[in-house]
Order: C-alpha cells, then structure tokens, then sequence
C-alpha cells in the first residue's frame, strides 16, 4: 500500500491523501490509475494540461474527471476566463469534440491554446474516455 503512494506520488498525490475512495481492494497496485479506464493515446495532448483522475490535482487546466454533464468553469479551485465562466456551456460529447478542434473558435478568450485532432475517430476517443470518467 505504501509502495503505491511512492510510485503514483508525483501524478495521483491527491488520491493517496485518504479522502480518496476508500476500497479495501488494492490489489491493482501496479496501475497508475487507481480506478477508471486508461486514458487512449489520444488524450496525450491533454494530459500534457490535464489530469483526469478524479480528485487529481488541476495542472495548467482543470481537471476533467466528471467534466461531461459538467457547466463550464466550474471545476473546483481553478482559475478559469471569464470567457469560459460565462459560456453557458452545459459539456457534452459533441460539444468537446467541437472545442477541442479550434478552443477560441467557440469560447472567444479561452485560455486553452491549443488546436485538437480533427480526425472523428481521435475525437471520439477523446470524448468517449471522457464520458467514461464522468460517470
Ligand atoms: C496547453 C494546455 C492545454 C492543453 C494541451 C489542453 N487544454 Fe483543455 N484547457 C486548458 C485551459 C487553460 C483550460 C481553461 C480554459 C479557460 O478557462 O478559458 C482548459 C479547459 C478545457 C475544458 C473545459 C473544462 C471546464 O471545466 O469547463 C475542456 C473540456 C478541455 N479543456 C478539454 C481538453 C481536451 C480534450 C484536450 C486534449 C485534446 C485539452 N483540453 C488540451 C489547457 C489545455
């Protein structure tokens, strides 16, 4: 048990901290995701600014576990635009799909620079994962 806080402390410090979820089976000790799917190569870009497990810290940008169904700007502790705060944007598949691709495009003033995948397939890796972290 003590092992897997050393190994996973620089990424899931949060989740060693004991609020995490309290599961008596550890077993899976060797996996860097305490629990939830694996993250698909896609989301490497992501992960660069986010971390998506949940109660992970925020990094450059929030954390995105439960993000779908989620308002826009409202991850606890993190210092999003007023653009982003006042987007009205209630997450969805389609909708990250579509900001991923081109942020300031449809959130004007974002802070998030970047230009996502324009493949459907990359995007829909993407957003699945997400969904599956959000439920
Ligand atoms: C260079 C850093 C960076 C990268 C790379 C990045 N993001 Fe972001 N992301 C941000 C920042 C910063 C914000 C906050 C934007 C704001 O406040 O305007 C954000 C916000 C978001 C939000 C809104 C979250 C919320 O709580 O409202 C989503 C969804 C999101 N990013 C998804 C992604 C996905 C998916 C990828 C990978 C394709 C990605 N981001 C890559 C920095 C990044």
């Amino acid at each position: 048990m003590k092992s897997f806080c050393l190994l996973a402390a620089a990424a899931l410090l949060a989740s060693c901290g004991g609020s995490g979820s309290s599961s008596s089976d550890s077993g899976s000790s060797a996996s860097l995701a305490s629990n939830g799917p694996k993250p698909p190569s896609q989301f490497g870009l992501c992960m660069s600014c986010h971390s998506s497990e949940k109660g992970a810290p925020n990094r450059i940008g929030p954390n995105l576990a439960g993000v779908i169904g989620r308002k826009a700007g409202t991850a606890p502790g993190f210092a999003y635009s007023d653009a982003m705060k006042g987007s009205g944007i209630v997450w969805n598949e389609d909708q990250i799909a579509r900001f991923i691709v081109n942020p300031s495009a449809m959130v004007p003033g974002t802070k998030m620079m970047i230009h996502g995948p324009r493949d459907p397939a990359a995007q829909k890796a993407i957003t699945s994962y997400l969904a599956q972290i959000s439920q």
